[in-house]
């Protein structure tokens, strides 16, 4: 992959500015944000929005996942390990440092590269939070690797995830010249998308709670909170 002459990396690694991380967005911002909303949500990649000072499509699904995130956290189809630097410098703990970002393609050199999302090295009830941010639908063992979570996770641990629906996700994977799919051979398993009831089934199917589900991004993206049971 990164031999390729063609590569051009979708994942940038400065990190999104503060200001495209508040929780809470100024007037001037939404209004700003709405008028650039074409180059935002489709045209510029998201280095490129934040320069124009739009929030980008990861810093909005940063922004509601942050502060959800709970010790030890293990992020999978973690791209280049974003979401745990942020956690890190946010919430700075013991159990931020062992916190661990993994996928299959080594976006990052701080990254665990792994080769199947449902066996992961690591003894059951590792981790307080696994989350998945816009890769669900890209990972093609998914309803295994959410068992796999159920299995790592303590008891009242939580499943984190962010997930565009289907046809949202089918015009945005033909729109967006820059996405990281575009780098790599994308496996056939791969959707562009999936939708609230697929996702909840998916969850649940895994012996998980969903006890939230936001919408965001002009309810076009979704955010999930899922529990392991106590017992
Ligand atoms: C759209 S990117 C999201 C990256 C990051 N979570 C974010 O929010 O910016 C999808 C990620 O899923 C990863 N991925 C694809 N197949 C995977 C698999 N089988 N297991 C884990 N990650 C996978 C890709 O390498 C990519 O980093």
């Amino acid at each position: 992959m990164t031999e390729d002459k063609n590569f051009i990396n979708a994942f940038h690694s400065a990190p999104p500015p503060d200001w495209a991380l508040r929780q809470h967005k100024s007037i001037l911002q939404r209004g700003w944000d709405f008028v650039g909303a074409p180059l935002r949500m489709v045209v510029l990649p998201d280095h490129q929005s934040e320069r124009l000072r739009l929030t980008s499509l990861r810093a909005e699904r940063l922004r509601v996942t942050l502060p959800e995130l709970q010790g030890r956290v293990l992020d999978v189809g973690c791209g280049d390990n974003m979401l745990l630097r942020l956690y890190r410098q946010r919430k700075p703990s013991d159990a931020a440092k062992v916190s661990v970002g993994a996928d299959v393609f080594p976006w990052s050199s701080d990254i665990l590269q792994i080769t199947n999302s449902a066996t992961l090295p690591f003894p059951d009830g590792s981790f307080d939070t696994i989350s998945y941010l816009a890769c669900l639908n890209h990972i093609p063992e998914r309803a295994d690797a959410l068992k796999e979570a159920n299995r790592l996770l303590r008891p009242g641990g939580r499943v984190i995830a962010t997930m565009i629906e289907s046809f949202v996700g089918k015009i945005g994977h033909a729109l967006w010249w820059y996405s990281e799919d575009k780098e790599r051979k994308m496996h056939p398993d791969e959707l562009m998308g999936l939708d609230v009831s697929e996702m909840k089934a998916l969850l649940r199917h895994a012996g998980l709670t969903v006890t939230k589900h936001q919408k965001f991004g002009y309810g076009l993206n979704n955010l999930f909170v899922a529990e392991k049971p106590l017992s």
